[in-house]
């Protein structure tokens, strides 16, 4: 099945027309995405689900495409009694391992979809986790309840305003807490969303920060994505308060011979597909 295929469910669901490039606000930009991840929740899962581990009873840390695993790397560090929060969590496969490691985690999500898919792995057994379902750019919590906040493509790359994340981020942490999340690496943006050579020629400014949009017949916004280069995300961090530890590049790994939409071996061997920024609030 193609890339393309995958989405077809919820392309037909949501009426998608065309690809557009246009300015999107917040509340545009939240209703586009909750309707895309709730038509698209089973086709996710079914392509994706087995490598996140997402309908395991003990779910899996899969911070990106490339299979880098959070028990591998440690970027959050200790998790063990840690209050942590995460961020566009989906089925909560991330929430569900940190909880495994004796974390007190919570999974935040946008789209009831992909909420309930974790509602039913956590019937099936395993870690619980409490979730819950609101927008990135308005966390429902008071301010310096958590330990640490992650995100694994959750959110971040989805809103309008990245930077009020991050401002949301930094006052829910406690000082001392690290937040460490995952985009699509900011350089891919200049590349046409192929995994096949015509994904390796440059048709994009990296500058233009207009988002992707995908529209119904009616100009009605079904998918987006919001661009941001390198520095803007680092600005972001910084205007925020957070101190940036790291700006992790993930290599693509020999034993890798999967797709995963514009992510594929062919691209992954010549340049970056994730970057995931490393940061923490100072004390
Ligand atoms: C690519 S999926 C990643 C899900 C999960 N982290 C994983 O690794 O499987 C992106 C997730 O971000 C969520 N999302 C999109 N926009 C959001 C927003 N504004 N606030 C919170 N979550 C959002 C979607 O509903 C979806 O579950």
């Amino acid at each position: 099945m193609s890339e393309h295929d995958r989405h077809a469910a919820a392309e037909a669901a949501l009426g998608t027309a065309a690809v557009a490039r246009a300015r999107i606000g917040t509340e545009a930009s939240q209703q586009a995405s909750r309707a895309w991840w709730d038509a698209d929740a089973d086709d996710y899962h079914r392509t994706h689900g087995d490598f996140l581990g997402a309908d395991s009873d003990a779910g899996e840390f899969v911070w990106c495409p490339e299979g880098l695993h959070e028990g591998d790397v440690h970027l959050l560090g200790e998790v063990a009694g840690r209050r942590v929060l995460e961020i566009g969590c989906g089925s909560a496969p991330c929430a569900r391992w940190l909880a495994g490691q004796g974390a007190e985690a919570v999974g935040l999500d946008l789209s009831g979809g992909m909420l309930a898919r974790g509602l039913a792995a956590m019937e099936r057994g395993g870690p619980q986790v409490p979730l819950i379902q609101a927008g990135a750019e308005f966390l429902p919590f008071a301010d310096a309840g958590f330990d640490l906040a992650c995100s694994a493509f959750g959110g971040v790359p989805f809103v309008a305003d990245s930077a009020r994340v991050m401002r949301e981020v930094a006052r829910v942490l406690r000082p001392g807490g690290r937040w460490v999340f995952s985009v699509n690496h900011p350089m891919r943006w200049i590349f046409p969303d192929d995994p096949g050579p015509a994904g390796l020629v440059a048709t994009m400014p990296y500058f233009d920060r207009t988002p992707y949009v995908e529209v119904d017949a009616a100009g009605t916004p079904t998918y987006v994505e919001h661009h941001r280069t390198i520095g803007d995300r680092v600005r972001e961090l910084v205007a925020a308060g957070l101190v940036v530890d790291d700006i992790v590049e993930p290599d693509w790994p020999e034993w890798l011979d999967r797709e995963w939409g514009q992510w594929s071996p062919l691209r992954g061997q010549l340049f970056p597909g994730t970057a995931i920024f490393c940061s923490h609030k100072p004390r």
